[in-house]
């Protein structure tokens, strides 16, 4: 086989660009929850807000009221409103519950482990071995959510 110095550097880089992200599967999860970001790059508050009401990414209204959000419509009841959570969990904390509830709580919780690969039964088969939101997706959530103190 033959290589080109272009399909080298190709390879390489692409390499590089995942070095630092941590695979779902790869998440250390401690007592004190995910101690390192998913990237290590610091997470987007901004981005994070509109990932958190996006229907289709996190949707989190769908079952947490969000009074900073008070002008969105559909606020769930399903969990804990999540006014003041940033006092309530620490950063290590917030990831982990956002990484993957079922870490943090029971195996039964309803919450979707939006950086998990066992998001649940009868997956759709396009979406085996996706994880429902990227490690970037859920940094900028863990920063919005450090926003929201009390
Ligand atoms: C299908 C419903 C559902 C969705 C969607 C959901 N959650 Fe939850 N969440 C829960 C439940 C229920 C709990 C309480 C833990 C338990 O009893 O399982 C919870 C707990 C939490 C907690 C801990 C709150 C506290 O005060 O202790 C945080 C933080 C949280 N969720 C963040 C999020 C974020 C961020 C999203 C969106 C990315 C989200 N949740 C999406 C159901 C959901």
């Amino acid at each position: 086989m033959k290589f080109t110095l272009g399909a080298i550097a190709a390879v390489a880089l692409s390499t590089a660009a995942f070095a630092s992200e941590v695979a779902p599967d790869a998440v250390e999860y401690g007592d004190e929850g995910v101690m390192a970001s998913l990237t290590g790059v610091a997470g987007d508050p901004v981005a994070g807000a509109a990932t958190f009401k996006d229907r289709k990414l996190g949707n989190c209204l769908a079952c947490h009221a969000n009074a900073d959000m008070s002008g969105e419509q559909f606020h769930g009841d399903v969990g804990p409103a999540l006014d003041g959570v940033a006092s309530r969990w620490e950063e290590p904390m917030l990831r982990a519950i956002v990484a993957n509830s079922k870490q943090v709580f029971t195996d039964e919780t309803v919450m979707p482990g939006f950086y998990s690969l066992k998001v649940g039964q009868h997956v759709r088969e396009d979406l085996v071995g996706k994880t429902i939101l990227t490690a970037q997706q859920v940094e900028d959530v863990v920063a919005y959510l450090g926003t929201l103190k009390e």
